[in-house]
C-alpha cells in the first residue's frame, strides 16, 4: 500500500484503444497529432475550463522527469529551490541530485489540518529562483483553495521566482473541494508557470510513460524544451499518447465513479480509526488517493512506527520521514484499492495498536 497506482483495472476504453493499436503491428516514432490534442484540450476545458493551446504542450515519459528537465533547465548549480515538506520525495531529490539548493517551507500541521506559514514562504522564497508547487498535495491531501494560490502565486511574482505546478493527482478531489489551476488564476501567473498534468494517476497508466506538460511563456518553453533535448528525449512513448487520448475521450463517467468509490474508503478509513483506534487519525483529504495518517498521539520514534508497521502489521505503507520535514509519527497508506483490502489493512494495524 506504499506506491501510488492502484489496484483498479484501467477502463475498458483505454485497453481497447491499445489493444486495437497493438493489432497494427507498426509502432514508429509517433507525435501528438491534430486530433490527440483536440481531446486533451476539451479534457481541460471541461473538468478544469481551462484552455490549452497545442504550442504549449511538451510531453514528457513522466512528471518526474519533467521535474528534473525543469530544475535543470530553470537554475544554476547552487540556486535555491521551494518546495513545502511533508512532499512527494522527488521534490527533495531533483532539487539535491542536481546540485541545487533545498529551500523548505515547512507546512504547519494544527487540529488535523495543513496550512502554509506564508511568512516563512516568503522569506525563504527570498533565496529561491523556483517554487515547485505539489497542486493537490501529497501526501497531506490539501487541495489548495483560490486565496492561498494567489497569495502563493503574488509572492512568487513579487520575488521573480518560477513556479513549477504539479498538478498530478487533479482529477482526484472529493466533495465540497475544487481543483484550481494555478495558472490559470491570472495572467502574470501563466507567464512563469510550468503546468505538469498526467492521465498516468487517474487512469492507473503510470508503465506507459506519458506526461502533458503546459508551458504557455515561449522563453520558458524554449529552456525547458532544450534541457529534454539534451537529456535525449524526443517523440514521446506511442501507447502512453494511445491510453491517453482513449481515456480522456471516453474516461470521464468512469474517474467520477471511481472517484466515489474512493471516497467511500477515505470515510470508512476515518470511521475505522475512530471506533477501534481512536489514537491513530485520518488527515482528512480534500483530495487524492493517499490517506495521510497521523499516528503523534502514540510517541513512538520514527524507528519504532516503522517497525511495528512492517513486521508487526506486516503492511508496507510509506514512513513519514521519507516524505522530509513534518513527516515525523506519519505514515502515508495508499487508499486506490478494493475496500475489503482496506479494511484487512486496518485490522492489522488495530491488532499493533489497540
Ligand atoms: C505529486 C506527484 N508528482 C509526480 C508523481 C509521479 O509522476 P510520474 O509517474 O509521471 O513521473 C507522483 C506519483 O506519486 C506524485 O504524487
Amino acid at each position: 500500500m506504499w506506491v501510488a497506482d492502484m489496484d483498479f483495472a484501467t477502463p475498458p476504453c483505454v485497453i481497447d484503444a491499445l489493444v486495437a493499436r497493438a493489432k497494427h503491428g507498426i509502432y514508429g516514432y509517433s507525435e501528438p497529432d491534430a486530433e490527440f490534442f483536440s481531446v486533451v484540450q476539451k479534457w481541460f476545458r471541461e473538468r478544469f475550463d481551462w484552455n490549452v493551446e497545442r504550442k504549449w504542450l511538451i510531453a514528457t515519459p513522466g512528471v518526474v522527469s519533467a521535474l528534473y528537465i525543469a530544475v535543470r533547465a530553470l537554475t544554476k548549480p547552487s540556486d535555491g529551490v521551494l518546495i513545502q515538506q511533508p512532499v512527494y520525495p522527488p521534490f527533495e531529490s531533483s532539487v539535491k541530485q542536481t546540485g541545487r539548493k533545498l529551500l523548505v517551507n515547512e507546512l504547519v500541521y494544527s487540529n488535523g489540518h495543513y496550512s502554509i506559514d506564508f511568512q516563512d514562504f516568503e522569506n525563504k522564497i527570498k533565496d529561491a529562483e523556483l517554487f515547485i508547487l505539489c497542486n493537490p498535495h501529497n501526501p497531506v491531501g490539501r487541495v489548495w483553495r483560490e486565496d492561498e494560490l494567489m497569495r502563493m502565486g503574488e509572492i512568487c511574482l513579487r520575488h521573480g521566482v518560477i513556479v513549477i505546478s504539479d498538478e498530478i493527482h487533479q482529477d482526484f478531489i472529493y466533495p465540497e473541494h475544487r481543483h484550481i489551476v494555478f495558472t490559470k488564476l491570472d495572467p502574470r501567473f501563466a507567464d512563469i508557470t510550468l503546468t505538469c498534468t498526467s492521465p498516468s494517476k487517474t487512469f492507473n497508466l503510470a508503465g506507459l510513460l506519458y506526461a502533458n506538460i503546459f508551458i504557455s511563456n515561449e522563453k520558458l518553453f524554449s529552456r525547458f524544451e532544450q534541457e529534454y533535448t539534451c537529456c535525449g528525449l524526443s517523440q514521446p512513448s506511442l501507447m502512453g499518447m494511445v491510453s491517453c487520448k482513449a481515456a480522456y475521450e471516453s474516461g470521464a463517467e468512469w474517474v467520477d465513479e471511481l472517484k466515489s468509490y474512493l471516497c467511500g474508503n477515505m470515510s470508512f478509513i476515518k470511521e475505522f480509526l475512530k471506533e477501534r483506534i481512536p489514537k491513530i487519525k485520518l488527515v482528512e483529504p480534500e483530495g487524492t488517493y493517499l490517506a495521510w495518517l497521523d499516528f503523534l498521539a502514540l510517541g513512538l520514534s520514527a524507528q519504532e512506527l516503522n517497525d511495528l508497521i512492517t513486521h508487526k502489521a506486516k503492511l508496507w505503507l510509506n514512513d513519514g520521514p521519507s516524505f522530509g520535514l513534518g513527516g515525523k509519527g506519519f505514515q502515508r497508506m495508499n487508499a486506490a484499492c478494493p475496500r475489503s483490502a482496506l479494511n484487512k489493512a486496518l485490522e492489522s494495524i488495530s491488532s499493533c495498536f489497540s
